[in-house]
């Protein structure tokens, strides 16, 4: 790109202050990837051994897709498939594609956070109206099981969230939302640590914390490895192009492998503090670890029940959720709707109704696995998991070797460095060497590696 067009670039709206970068980004990565994926993955996949393997996933992988991404993002200062276009004008080099399968992504992440999302909706709202008062500790699996094996509730809540997160959108409000969410999620980890406390002083509490932080190792299978990368992928919020979007609104000054560095940091202690309120409370209360999507719904409510203020507690964590969930299903939405008014010149409000809607027909398959359609599989799964395997296991991770090729070897080291030293200004060099050789070489292979295990095309 020659200095000139530069220079026009720096007219697009954008973040302008470093924390605002962090609030942004942070914002996207925490939700319920943090206190309801993270959790019920773990349980389901043996514990520490796998939290070990999520770890090296985030560091080797994660990370280096993360700062990768904003290359491209601040690089082109253009929506996700835009971006591409710009860097690589050729037709005879369709990147962009790489863009595009962001954008369905995007869509199938959507069709079964939204069903999540209305879970932690009516929490609130039950929790609220004082709905949990009669429960006892021990009968909180069957009220969840209740809830979901119900067809009209979920389905109104689902609704609920995606006219919720619509309004937002087409406001365009997102500065507010921003505003809010970084108030509100530090209220969210106070919460978060004041359950830590109460679980981890239950009886029996240690055995939770041993499952967390002891691994055995011999539970390290091919499809939890596969689960532990698409972790990775899901809970930066990386893979598709949300963090390429986001890049390209970072300002010229700002230390994009910092910021990144930084989100990657704070994310894992969020899901490892809600770790340490899910699996002390399962042992405590005598709960399954393996229990998988229904895990958090079981215990948080569970422990609250077990404390002063307990009610008040249980609302404020599930309003708080609720927030956390709805910040990361914006910057979700957001990709395709700026792909339809960037590209196909679509209205926001038309962009953002299609795509909503989208996800609401379409997603109602998976709300209804839980109830009508759970003898229902495709592939041997559910439309819930179904969706949620594609776009976790699949869709990021080849998003993830697309993003590392592109860098690492379309744009290559010079742009690398020029780009993510803010063109010598910051002092990274090692750093960035080292990222070099991560997103040529280790990473891409990585992931080809552990996705063609995982799915079993190739066993080593
Ligand atoms: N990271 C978010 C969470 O943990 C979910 C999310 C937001 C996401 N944007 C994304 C996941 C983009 C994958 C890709 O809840």
């Amino acid at each position: 790109m020659s200095d000139k067009e530069k220079s026009t670039e720096t007219k697009r709206e954008g973040f302008s202050t470093t924390l605002g970068v962090l609030a942004a980004t942070l914002g996207s990565a925490v939700g319920l990837g943090n206190i309801w994926k993270f959790p019920s993955l773990t349980g389901q996949n043996g514990g520490a051994a796998f939290v070990f393997v999520y770890l090296i996933c985030v560091l080797l992988i994660g990370l280096p897709v993360m700062i990768s991404e904003f290359i491209i993002g601040r690089r082109a200062g253009a929506n996700n498939v835009g971006a591409f276009k710009k860097l690589e004008p050729s037709p005879t080099k369709p990147w962009y594609m790489t863009g595009v399968v962001g954008v369905a992504a995007a869509f199938l992440i959507m069709f079964f956070y939204t069903d999540v999302a209305g879970w932690v909706y009516s929490y609130a709202f039950k929790s609220l109206t004082g709905g949990f008062s009669q429960v006892g500790a021990t009968e909180t699996a069957d009220v969840f099981a209740k809830y979901v094996g119900s067809v009209a509730g979920p389905l109104v809540w689902q609704w609920i969230v995606l006219a919720t997160i619509s309004v937002i959108i087409i406001a365009g409000v997102t500065k507010g939302i921003e505003r809010m969410t970084k108030t509100l999620l530090p209220i969210l980890l106070v919460l978060l640590l004041i359950c830590d406390i109460r679980a981890l002083t239950l009886p029996g509490a240690f055995a939770g914390v041993e499952y967390l932080f002891r691994p055995d190792f011999t539970k390290i299978t091919a499809g939890v490895v596969l689960a532990a990368l698409g972790l990775a992928f899901f809970k930066l919020s990386v893979g598709m192009g949300t963090m390429t979007t986001y890049g390209s609104y970072i300002g010229k000054k700002e230390n994009m492998p910092a910021n990144a560095v930084k989100v990657a940091l704070s994310d894992t202690l969020v899901s490892i503090l809600a770790g340490l309120a899910v699996f002390p409370a399962v042992f405590a209360f005598g709960f399954q670890p393996d229990a998988g999507p229904s895990l958090l719904f079981i215990t948080i409510p569970a422990v609250f029940k077990t404390m002063p203020f307990g009610q008040l507690f249980l609302t404020m964590f599930f309003v708080l959720a609720s927030i956390a969930a709805t910040g990361a299903m914006i910057s979700l939405l957001e990709v395709p709707v700026a792909y339809l008014t960037e590209e196909k010149r679509w209205s926001r409000m038309t962009a953002t109704l299609v795509s909503a809607g989208t996800m609401g027909v379409i997603g109602s398959l998976a709300t209804l696995s839980t109830s009508t359609l759970s003898d229902t599989l495709v592939f041997g799964k559910t439309f819930f998991d179904l969706f949620d395997f594609a776009s976790s296991n699949i869709a990021l991770p080849v998003g993830g070797i697309l993003i590392c090729l592109f860098v690492g070897w379309k744009l290559g080291p010079k742009v690398i460095m020029d780009e993510a030293s803010n063109a010598g200004a910051l002092n990274n060099v090692v750093f960035l060497k080292v990222f070099t050789v991560l997103v040529r070489y280790v990473a891409p292979l990585a992931i080809l590696a552990v996705l063609l295990n995982g799915l079993g095309i190739i066993t080593f």
